[in-house]
């Protein structure tokens, strides 16, 4: 093969893959862009929930600061209105391996609801406990931490 020959192929194999690639951008839908803003979301809960296990497990040393801190971040993630990102179509059973939202949040709305308030209102009580010292905040940390299994027990698969 000639070094221009070469060169023509190489060119061709980049362009096959860059076309690839906004082939593949361009089957994102609304429902995959709903899935990934949720599971983003969910992993901002679970990152700034992390202290709270490790006070409620005596791992980590309380502080008011620290209280002060968990207590902001998860106030502005529960005042955020996930809930648009539930969208219809975007079940495990319409979108299998790309998300564990269970078919019966659409059959239990209601109910979905109610568990994303309830945990909503555990997270920004801990917004006054964080003022009112160790004891209110650690009480108020307990409640916060059963609110994520009354959602993901009834409405969450195990897997994708
Ligand atoms: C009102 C319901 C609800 C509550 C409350 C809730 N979750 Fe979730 N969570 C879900 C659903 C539904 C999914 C699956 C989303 C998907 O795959 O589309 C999920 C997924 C997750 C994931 C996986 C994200 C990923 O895809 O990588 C984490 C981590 C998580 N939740 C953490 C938490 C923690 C920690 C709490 C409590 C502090 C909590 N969640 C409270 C409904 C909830």
């Amino acid at each position: 093969m000639s070094k221009k020959m070469i060169l023509m192929s190489a060119v061709v194999a980049f362009l096959v893959a860059a076309v690839g690639s906004v082939f593949a951008a361009g089957h994102e839908t609304p429902e995959s862009k709903a899935v990934e803003a949720r599971q983003g979301y969910m992993k901002l809960v679970g990152a700034s929930s992390g202290p709270i296990w490790g006070l409620l497990k005596g791992e980590t040393e309380y502080s008011d600061d620290l209280a002060k801190k968990i207590a902001s971040e998860l106030g502005a993630l529960a005042r955020y209105p996930v809930g648009q990102f539930f969208i219809k179509g975007t079940s495990k059973s319409e979108m299998a391996g790309k998300t564990r939202a269970l078919m019966k949040i659409w059959e239990d709305m209601g109910g979905f609801e109610k568990a994303l308030g309830d945990w909503a209102s555990a997270a920004t009580a801990l917004e006054a406990a964080a003022a009112g010292g160790k004891d209110a905040f650690m009480a108020a940390a307990g409640k916060y931490g059963d609110t994520c299994g009354g959602c993901h027990k009834p409405y969450r698969a195990k897997d994708l």
